[in-house]
């Protein structure tokens, strides 16, 4: 197994263990429905892991970017930007090449970076599956405009990838027009959950991840449920029934905290998943995104002694031994540093908060891994994919629509229309 999920820590606050897995039984229709790839929106996403037929052209357009470009921006809102932006963050830092992700409109970032960016050695991947939003549309069109004056006209063109739906919309009509390089984004796999798609898996390559890895690592959470006899027996399904049984227990907030830098843009990408897919009808429940050790230091203290209504999941990678040795410290005061590594103090740490948790009545799931790397990344991106399947079940809830947003959008763009700002 690439992760272990432990719910141990989950019960000595109010929820019985016998509670969740009364809600695991409930989800034995679902897992045979998700088994036998009966649940229609699903099943391109429980397929993707096992094919390989289009990491080719990634890896090599990837190979082509990196070979001829110091800068990438990636222009895209919600998924088709949270894709990328998660799984670059698996590489610490620094990154050649620099990624810059515009996913909101801010004048200020825009004016200053076409006011700095290097066009000649810059590539831009925009993208969205309907091709329509504001947003990104605007952005798309600024930046061309932008090449246009830099660059001669071929240059221009071949620093864009559009990854957009191949049905026509303004943005596949304006990349035909250009002349720009098209690809096609997966029209049977929501925005959202796009991310083991050319969507996440261009960045990343291009980034120099391994995309067979993470796609394997993916394949090996959906074999598991294949495999389980019950619902019990399936890591993501039990994980909804204990996000379930907290929901009803009057438990609101669910804290995502990995004790890995590398982990933060999982955890934005599971904030994004988890409240889009599940928030509706009055039901769901609000995603934190945390860091540790980050955030003992800015929200641990709300954690222990604010409200009891949060649930948390702490991931957390086996360090111990691992990163540099600290230099013997003068002080007498920091000899517990003596011979101590970086990884040492990061296993006090996330061992040291799960304690405290534990000791203060917080219900902690404890998801471990024992290294980090894009198998186990594409493990547990597969793993929460599932788990917002299932919980949508208990909710009787659809996860692929996004209803409540429609009417901002359509909104700003009646205020653009009027003209009155
Ligand atoms: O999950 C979703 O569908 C949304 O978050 C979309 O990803 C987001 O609205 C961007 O849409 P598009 O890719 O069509 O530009």
């Amino acid at each position: 197994m690439l992760y272990t999920q432990s719910l141990d820590h989950c019960f000595a606050s109010g929820v019985k263990r016998a509670e969740v897995e009364a809600y695991a039984a409930e989800l034995a229709p679902a897992l045979k429905s998700l088994k036998a790839r009966q649940v229609a929106s699903a099943s391109p996403l429980l397929a993707l892991p096992f094919d390989t037929s289009d990491l080719e052209e990634i890896e090599h357009l990837a190979a082509d970017i990196r070979r001829r470009f110091d800068h990438v921006v990636v222009i895209g809102s919600g998924g088709s930007g949270l894709s990328g932006r998660a799984l670059i963050g698996l590489i610490p830092p620094p990154l050649a090449p620099t990624f810059y992700f515009l996913e909101n409109i801010d004048p200020d970032v825009m004016t200053s970076l076409s006011a700095r960016l290097d066009m000649a050695n810059t590539c831009f991947l925009v993208i969205s599956k309907s091709g329509t939003t504001a947003e990104t549309l605007s952005q798309f069109y600024i930046w061309l405009a932008h090449a246009g004056k830099k660059l001669d006209k071929q240059a221009a063109q071949e620093r864009f990838i559009v990854i957009t739906l191949p049905e026509s919309s303004p943005l596949r009509r304006s990349a035909e027009s250009y002349g720009l390089h098209l690809m096609n984004y997966a029209g049977d796999i929501g925005g959202r959950f796009s991310i083991l798609t050319n969507v996440g898996l261009l960045p990343a390559a291009v980034a120099g991840l391994d995309i067979k890895a993470l796609r394997r690592g993916a394949q090996t959470v959906v074999e598991q449920m294949d495999k389980a006899p019950a619902p019990v027996d399936c890591p993501p399904a039990v994980g909804a029934a204990l996000q379930c049984a907290f929901v009803r227990k009057h438990y609101p907030m669910s804290v995502m905290l990995p004790y890995s830098d590398r982990l933060a843009g999982f955890a934005g990408w599971y904030r994004q998943c988890w409240a889009e897919s599940l928030g509706k009808q009055g039901k769901g429940s609000t995603p934190v995104p945390a860091l540790g050790a980050t955030d003992q230091h800015s929200q641990l203290q709300l954690y222990l002694d604010g409200p009891k209504d949060k649930l948390f999941h702490m991931i957390t990678v086996n360090r111990g031994g691992t990163g540099q040795h600290i230099p013997a410290p003068e002080d007498a005061d920091m000899a517990y540093l003596q011979g101590k590594t970086t990884g040492d103090v990061m296993q006090a740490e996330q061992r040291a908060t799960l304690e405290t948790l534990v000791r203060h009545h917080c219900p902690v799931r404890h998801l471990q891994l024992e290294s980090l790397g894009e198998e186990q990344m594409g493990a547990l991106l597969m793993h929460f994919t599932l788990e917002i399947m299932f919980m949508s079940f208990l909710l009787n809830v659809n996860p692929f629509d996004q209803p409540a947003v429609e009417e901002g959008k359509r909104l700003a763009r009646e205020h653009l229309l009027a003209g009155a700002l």
